[in-house]
């Protein structure tokens, strides 16, 4: 039933009988919960004009902060929480996996691949020389001959190579020995901030947040007949592995 007269209450319905031609039944979905969360916030929040069209501000300068190389709006779900929800319910480990994780904006596509053993550091000044040792194992403990593994990290400095240039470094890509064993060699991980000269910056100062991320080594493994895995390794005892700006441990 179509309504003239608007009132707070009725108008979510209304917006909602409006969409109830769209045929595609998920976008549907995703549309009608969307209104719904969206007039239930500005009901409970009841913001002034200058508010909302600050809100708007803010958002359209999240949209001008994105680039080839900057996404604002991935930072802004990372940084609350949202990215790692989503992670979440598409990677169920269902106990006994390594636990999936972010991917982060730094990973990039043909990292050099490099024999076991070798340094993904090419630079004196990267940090302090670390060692990577491990084994890539199935569900019931078998190990995976073959497995992919591509590795990436921030130097000491907090950059990753991405954020200084085009060349690459402190990224590579390791396969597995018939014994699922990979070995390589990188710099320590140190805790980093992530990007915030920008928006989500401003947002986490205004929270009373920080931006910084606990030390890690990032990790896409995959193997023919398997499921890829995103995750990252941390360290033991870092820093601000209990506050994660983007809610990755
Ligand atoms: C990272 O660990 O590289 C990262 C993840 C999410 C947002 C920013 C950085
Ligand atoms: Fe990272």
């Amino acid at each position: 039933m179509a309504i003239r007269r608007f009132s707070e209450k009725n108008l979510a319905r209304e917006v909602l009988h409006r969409i109830r031609g769209t045929r595609n039944p998920r976008l549907k979905q995703v549309m009608a919960s969307f209104i719904r969360h969206m007039h239930d916030f500005v009901r409970e929040v009841k913001p002034t004009e200058e508010e909302w069209f600050r809100g708007i501000r803010f958002l359209t300068d999240t949209g001008h902060w994105c680039s080839g190389e900057r996404q604002e709006f991935i930072l802004m779900s990372d940084t609350l929480g949202v990215s790692m929800l989503v992670d979440a319910i598409n990677h169920r480990s269902g106990g006994g996996a390594t636990e999936s994780t972010v991917l982060g904006p730094f990973h990039r596509r043909k990292a050099p691949l490099y024999p076991l053993g070798a340094s993904i550091s090419k630079h004196r000044g990267d940090g302090v020389p670390c060692r990577v040792t491990g084994t890539v194992r199935d569900r019931s403990g078998r190990p995976v001959a073959g497995a992919e593994l591509d590795v990436w990290q921030a130097g000491a400095d907090g950059f990753y190579d991405s954020q200084k240039g085009k060349a690459m470094n402190l990224r590579g890509i390791f396969r597995t020995d018939a014994n699922g064993l990979f070995h390589f060699r990188c710099v320590r991980p140190e805790f980093y901030p992530v990007p915030h000269d920008g928006p989500v910056g401003r947002m986490l100062t205004a929270t009373g947040r920080h931006p910084m991320r606990p030390p890690h080594l990032h990790f896409w493994i995959t193997a023919r007949g398997y499921k890829p895995l995103i995750t990252h390794l941390f360290v033991k005892g870092g820093r601000y592995l209990d506050s994660d700006a983007v809610f990755g441990v």
